[in-house]
């Protein structure tokens, strides 16, 4: 029993040692590596979008994480920047992208979508605290718009 159990753990801890070796094989931030990152962190957004859409809907009645989930938008739109650096675009890599060429091309621009990002997040976490639901209503879709929309418009590539 005891062997069965130890044994266990030397699989589970073997695993783990190899699962670690392969991560360090490659190095940090190359640009395949940013790219997945930068999708997993639109993803997070989208997820977050979506929680507090459930709640101005009233699909679940966890109100009390609307903060919490306006906090986490708010801090990620802080470092969107650090995630476009040059030569991790659509055909950079052999990773897939939609991040278009125009986001180095019209830099300041997308820098901008990025600040209002930032605005507009700021704005949701003021309101999710109050906690006034027909305002976070009203936020959350200037966010989608302003927010996310407006730099999706022109710097991420539509699917068809
Ligand atoms: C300043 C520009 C910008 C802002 C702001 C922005 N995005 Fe994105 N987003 C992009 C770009 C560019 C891509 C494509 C990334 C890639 O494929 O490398 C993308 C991709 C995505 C994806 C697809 C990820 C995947 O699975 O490949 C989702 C979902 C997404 N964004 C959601 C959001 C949400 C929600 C917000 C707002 C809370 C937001 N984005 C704000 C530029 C932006």
């Amino acid at each position: 029993m005891l062997r069965r159990f130890t044994g266990r753990i030397a699989a589970t801890t073997l695993v783990l040692a190899t699962g670690l070796g392969a991560a360090v094989a490659f190095a940090a931030d190359e640009p395949a590596n940013i790219i997945k990152y930068r999708q997993n962190y639109m993803k997070a957004n989208g997820g977050h979008i979506a929680m507090i859409a459930a709640m101005v809907k009233g699909e679940v009645s966890w109100n009390d994480e609307l903060p919490g989930h306006a906090h986490a938008l708010h801090e990620q739109s802080n470092h969107l920047l650090r995630l476009f650096p040059e030569g991790t675009g659509k055909g950079d890599t052999e990773a897939e992208s939609a991040a278009l060429p125009v986001i180095w091309e019209r830099r300041s621009e997308f820098e901008q979508k990025a600040k209002d990002f930032e605005t507009e997040s700021a704005k949701l976490v003021e309101v999710a605290e109050g906690g006034d639901m027909a305002a976070v209503a009203q936020q959350l879709g200037a966010l989608g718009t302003k927010g996310c929309g407006g730099c999706h418009e022109t710097f991420r590539e539509k699917k068809n």
